[in-house]
């Protein structure tokens, strides 16, 4: 097991290239099942949770060639089951896609219940309905969710609440189904359009994505093609707000600056100063901050998955700042460590009040999810001394070769082994 070092205080400058869209690639990886032929996907992110997805096709048969680091070829035509174990689908919240996957091309799916980050309950009451109103009939039972119709006809289905999950597995097994689905109130995040554009490239008929409404026409079947995930938003925003807060200046490379403007319109409310060219974003601060509010939501809005990273910022602000949390319950946790290095905050159910403080000090801490890792490495660049993050088997999951990117911009941040009770008996 390896923590995270980081002597706080140097100012990141330079570049820094954005990898490929974790949250598109999890998605896009199980939608090859739909494919008769082979997938050519590029610019896959190198990361756990992909290499996870990746593992799970891999035992259900399919083939698999890495072309290099960030390019794969996946044929799935050699997969011969619609059941996916607990063994496999407990690493990851994205395995619930197969549901979906295997629905469209089996009409049948039986799949362990997800793993993935913790941060309140996370139900999957609308993709159930989604599939119900297709023509499955889906049960849990077990920890397994069996769904299975004799065809999937498409349907209308209204999405009581805007879910990025059910959007895009209720996407999946419509693509196949016969005749028309209309999604409403469907997610709009960056990744939904992505998706689409692959399914499309496969031979689907997906329209509207990036809207609130999705109209898929059935089509019987689905080729291979070559597709190129697009950056990750949440990996721009990261190193954006971390450039931000070290009072640096760096330019983000590999984006789509239109994805980003959520996040770039709170830093300018900080007064940080966000510059856009076409496919880069120039992010330049003083590491002086005003106090503002935020309250995540669902993507046009500001995203839940950057509030750690900005409420780490707000915590030197000058002022209180409101920090509201519009998608998830349970998102304040890692509150608890930023409060061990000298942040004040309270929180009250889904609202966090963040009172400036001077400055960060250097403590041990944890990551209690891929997020709030995230937060703790920008509160560890910021604080003075020394912070060391353990857990990191989170950031992991989501940010890849974090550590080079940000010694390349000038970080003093190394991984260090834990040393295990065993370990310790043997050096004393
Ligand atoms: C995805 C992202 C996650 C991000 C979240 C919101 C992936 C792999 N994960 O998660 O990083 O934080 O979007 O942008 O893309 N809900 C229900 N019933 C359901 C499904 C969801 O009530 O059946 C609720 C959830 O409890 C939550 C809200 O809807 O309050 C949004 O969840 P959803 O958009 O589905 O999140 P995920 O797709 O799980």
């Amino acid at each position: 097991m390896e923590k995270l070092v980081i002597h706080g205080g140097n100012r990141l400058s330079g570049e820094v290239e954005i990898s490929g869209a974790k949250n598109a690639a999890v998605a896009i990886i199980p939608a090859t099942l739909l494919a008769q032929d082979v997938c050519r996907i590029e610019n896959i992110p190198n990361i756990s949770d992909v290499s996870c997805m990746i593992r799970i096709l891999s035992q259900m048969g399919a083939q698999i060639r890495y072309i290099n680091k960030h390019t794969i070829e996946i044929n799935t035509k050699t997969v011969n089951s619609y059941i996916v174990p607990h063994e496999m689908t407990k690493q990851l919240r994205a395995s619930y896609y197969l549901i979906g996957a295997l629905l469209g091309r089996y009409s049948r799916a039986k799949v362990a219940l997800p793993g993935g980050c913790n941060f309140g309950v996370r139900p999957i009451d609308l993709h159930i309905k989604g599939f119900e109103l297709l023509g499955a009939t889906a049960t849990v039972e077990n920890a397994m969710i069996n769904a299975a119709a004799d065809h999937l006809t498409g349907s209308p289905i209204y999405m009581d609440k805007v879910s990025v999950g059910a959007t895009i597995n209720v996407m999946l097994a419509a693509v196949k189904a016969r005749g028309l689905t209309i999604i409403e109130n469907a997610a709009k995040e960056p990744h939904i359009v992505d998706l689409a554009n692959f399914l499309n490239a496969m031979g689907a008929d997906v329209r509207g994505a990036g809207t609130d409404v999705i109209k898929i026409h059935g089509v019987s079947n689905l080729h291979g093609c070559t597709y190129a995930i697009i950056p990750d938003q949440i990996e721009a925003g990261t190193y954006m707000v971390a450039a931000a807060a070290t009072g640096g200046d760096v330019l983000v490379k590999n984006v789509i600056p239109k994805h980003l403007e959520s996040i770039t319109a709170k830093l300018l409310e900080c007064g940080v100063s966000v510059t856009e060219y076409d496919d880069s974003v120039r992010v330049q601060s003083d590491g002086k901050f005003k106090k503002i509010n935020l309250k995540t939501m669902p993507h046009p809005g500001f995203p839940t998955d950057m509030q750690p990273q900005m409420a780490v910022l707000l915590s030197v602000a000058d002022g209180t700042s409101l920090v509201s949390e519009g998608v998830w319950d349970n998102r304040f946790k890692y509150i608890d460590q930023l409060v061990r290095m000298g942040a004040k905050v309270q929180v009250d159910g889904t609202m966090a009040v963040f009172e400036g403080v001077e400055e960060l000090t250097g403590a041990p801490v944890k990551a209690d999810d891929l997020r709030a890792g995230a937060a703790m490495i920008i509160a560890g660049l910021m604080a003075r001394g020394t912070t060391e993050v353990e857990d990191i088997i989170y950031i992991d999951r989501g940010y890849e070769d974090y550590v080079e990117k940000l010694r390349n911009m000038g970080a003093d941040i190394y991984r260090k082994e834990i040393l295990q009770q065993n370990d310790v008996e043997s050096v004393g």
